[in-house]
């Protein structure tokens, strides 16, 4: 582990996962990987399974995340989840923005700077997620979605920019098994990087860069080993133990 930002290993469960099943995996993880300290691993189960991984995981050095949030700390917002309520149970992180969110509950770069500002708010760690769909990469404007997702998205956090993590998850990527090459993805991140310069300033060099998409043990190491990317942001892979953990073991090993 030769970075200076701390490489992180983030789970989304997404819509799976019983209140049973999110509790058998997360021991599952935090017996195999419990004590590691030199990758952040955390876990994002559904809302649901919030309270049952938290309390697997407690004593040990995993974190809990979330999957989304609203921007509003309380209110009439029925079926909706609050920072603070997501701090009560003792969340570190919260994934914002995903293309899921963006796609099929339309999420704008504006709703997700609210909620990213909210987060922050109440010491909640976003992982703001940006990326480009196949069509705009063919079209060769990939880096100016990217640069206008993470603008809006990140407005007015410049200040704060050390305490946000940005997963690049290219749409086309995502649930396909068609991984970015890690040299495509070191680009991106790269780039990633110079747009947060432009918000941060120095900051930028602190932000830690998720790679998301297909990541999977036999590409893990490969991808993480640039010097962009900080980690990843690992959907199907991290519905079983033996694959999540074997990732992990691929970031201790970069
Ligand atoms: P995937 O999902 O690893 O299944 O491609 C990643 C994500 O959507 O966060």
């Amino acid at each position: 582990m030769s970075k200076f930002r701390k490489c992180t290993i983030a789970g989304n469960w997404k819509m799976n996962k019983a209140v049973n099943e999110a509790e058998d995996l997360a021991s599952s993880v935090k017996r195999e990987m419990g004590e590691c300290s030199d990758v952040e691993i955390v876990l994002c189960p559904p809302f649901t399974a919030l309270k049952v991984v938290g309390d697997a995981i407690s004593e040990s050095r995993l974190k809990l995340g979330a999957q989304n949030m609203h921007s509003e700390p309380d209110g009439a917002y029925t079926g909706e989840i609050s920072a603070n309520m997501l701090r009560d149970l003792f969340c570190h992180y919260v994934i914002l923005g995903h293309s899921e969110r963006r796609t099929y509950f339309h999420e704008t770069d504006d709703v997700v700077n609210r909620k990213a500002k909210a987060a922050l708010k109440a010491n909640l760690l976003p992982i703001v997620c940006v990326g480009e769909t196949l069509t705009e990469r063919d079209a060769g404007c990939a880096e100016s979605v990217v640069r206008t997702q993470l603008q809006g998205s990140l407005d007015g956090l410049g200040d704060v920019l050390d305490k946000v993590l940005v997963a690049y998850e290219p749409v086309w990527a995502i649930g396909t098994g068609r991984t970015a090459t890690p040299e495509t993805a070191q680009a991106m991140h790269k780039y990633i990087r110079s747009v947060l310069g432009g918000i941060g300033g120095s900051k930028a060099d602190s932000v830690r860069i998720l790679y998301g998409g297909s990541m999977k043990p036999d590409n893990a190491a490969a991808l993480i080993s640039q010097p962009d990317i900080d980690g990843g942001l690992v959907g199907g892979a991290a519905l079983e133990a033996r694959q999540f953990c074997e990732i992990v073991r691929a970031a201790l090993s970069c």
